[in-house]
């Protein structure tokens, strides 16, 4: 007989790509990888050791510090004295190369239940060089620590330029994995940070030790490229039960942003300018009705955007506006309700959002149409719309959020209950390849990717994979 058990298994195994091919084209992909649902604890502080030495600077990290990239924002604490409250900085290359100059900073520290701060020290440069690297120094003697940066280029509509994204990150193994992870992959230039820090409300008190720790933990990114901040629920810290009545007073304490360069009044919403791509950070967790200062504030913002300098439009923000996982349905829809009409119009690229701890891709989709008489409530393609990508998965302490509803709606492109992070590296006015990375898997191993169309130069629709 010819036709031999070779040949058959030959057959089937095309028979099977042909039949995953086709389920791929037609629907939104559902990865059978589930990882184990239960979290990890937070790691032991112990394993966050400060530095070496007598009040020696700590939790070191940097962000954009003025709204087109020639500025940063240097913070860190020092846990006894003042002291020292100025970092000097240098060129290591290009005309002023190894030319120091000295920037002060600004002090402040905060009392939360039984828990005082270290003194936070915030300093901002302005006027940098672009496109340069600069080593900064904090801390004298021998406790001085030395860092440095890169600045990105001059804003313009064909510089590349790529991002990390993460959200939801705590501090347990697993979101060691998801930042060494990131570390190794050595393309990004600087995070967009969806919101859900240190998960330091997870603890008795909201034991803001953990904020400590988680600033020690991200040193070794944070201080050598900028985070783009995004407030998440973690980080409101409002506990009226221990007489804890400001939200976000950590968090605001700890993490600075340029927000007046956008005529923000608040840093929860705000925006910056960084190569190619403009980039609005919005506040899930503060007023966005209609006359709100949020809402007021975006509203005008969108009109500032310009294309022709900045044609990639990111929105940061975190909890999702689209989400088929059962965890934290529908949280984002009253914010979507209220700005979602805004965003098609204005051609956002991609939006980026946390909150649910795991993966999801969807589609370019709007449900705009709804009103509360004509029913149109289903969300239909639109190659106006963004795409939603909802980044939860950087792997805290509450675990993996691995229920998604069944079946997968069609607004949903791909999904999966694993950590990991992603990169959106921009290559041109046109082209940017967006790819997700999970915890499991190298480096090289990208489980989710795509070409990202600009929504503006180039509206084509994209192809999954
Ligand atoms: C994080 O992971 C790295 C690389 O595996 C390891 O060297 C380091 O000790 C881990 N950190 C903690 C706090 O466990
Ligand atoms: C704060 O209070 C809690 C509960 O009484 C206690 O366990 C903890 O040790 C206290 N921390 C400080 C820094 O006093
Ligand atoms: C709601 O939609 C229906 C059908 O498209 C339309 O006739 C009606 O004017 C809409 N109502 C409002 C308040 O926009
Ligand atoms: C933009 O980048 C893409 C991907 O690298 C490339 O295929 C395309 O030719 C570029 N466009 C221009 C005008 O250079
Ligand atoms: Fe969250």
């Amino acid at each position: 007989m010819q036709f031999n058990m070779s040949t058959a298994s030959c057959l089937l195994t095309v028979l099977f790509l042909l039949l995953s091919v086709v389920g791929f084209c037609h629907g939104g992909v559902t990865s059978s990888y589930v990882r184990k649902a239960e979290g990890s604890s937070d790691l032991p502080k112990e394993a966050f050791p400060p530095p070496p030495g007598f009040n020696a600077p700590e939790q070191v990290h940097i962000t954009q510090g003025d709204r087109g990239g020639r500025g940063v924002i240097i913070s860190w604490v020092t846990p006894l004295m003042r002291h020292p409250n100025f970092v000097p900085y240098w060129a290591a290359e290009g005309k002023l190369k190894n030319y120091k100059l000295t920037a002060p900073a600004k002090i402040t520290s905060y009392r939360y239940f039984n828990y005082t701060s270290g003194y936070i020290h915030h300093a901002t440069i302005k006027r940098l060089e672009y496109d340069t690297k600069y080593f900064y120094e904090i801390g004298i003697g021998v406790c001085a620590r030395l860092f440095h940066f890169r600045t990105p280029p001059k804003v313009g509509p064909d510089v590349p330029y790529t991002f990390g994204i993460m959200g939801d990150l705590g501090q347990t193994i697993n979101s060691n994995e998801t930042l060494e992870h990131y570390i190794s992959n050595p393309t990004a230039q600087t995070m967009l940070f969806a919101g859900d820090l240190s998960y330091a409300d997870d603890h008795p008190y909201h034991d803001n030790e953990r904020w400590d720790t988680w600033g020690r933990f991200i040193e070794k990114s944070a201080a050598y490229q900028p985070w783009i901040w995004t407030a998440g629920n973690h980080e409101l810290d409002f506990a009226p039960e221990i007489q804890e009545y400001v939200p976000f007073k950590p968090y605001m304490n700890r993490y600075h942003v340029p927000y007046r360069s956008s005529q923000s009044t608040s840093p929860l919403w705000y925006s910056i300018k960084r190569a190619s791509a403009h980039i609005i950070v919005l506040s899930s967790y503060s007023a966005y009705g209609k006359y709100t200062p949020q809402y007021t504030w975006l509203k005008q913002e969108l009109t500032k955007v310009n294309r022709a300098e900045t044609p990639w439009l990111i929105v940061l923000l975190h909890s999702p506006w689209y989400n088929s996982n059962n965890y934290h349905f529908m949280e984002g829809e009253s914010m979507r309700v209220a700005f979602e009409s805004w965003f098609v119009e204005s051609k956002v690229d991609i939006v980026l959002a946390g909150h649910v701890h795991a993966y999801e891709r969807s589609e370019r989709i709007s449900n705009v149409r709804y009103n509360i008489t004509d029913g149109l409530s289903t969300p239909i393609k639109d190659q106006s719309a963004p795409i939603y990508i909802t980044i939860g998965d950087g792997g805290n302490i509450e675990g993996i959020a691995n229920s998604f509803t069944d079946p997968q709606p069609s607004y949903s492109a791909f999904r999966e209950a694993s950590f990991g992070h992603a990169t959106l590296a921009i290559k041109n006015r046109t082209h940017a390849h967006y790819t997700w990375h999970r915890n499991q898997d190298s480096n090289a191993v990208a489980a989710d990717s795509l070409w990202l169309y600009n929504r503006h130069y180039y509206p084509v629709e994209e192809l999954s994979h």
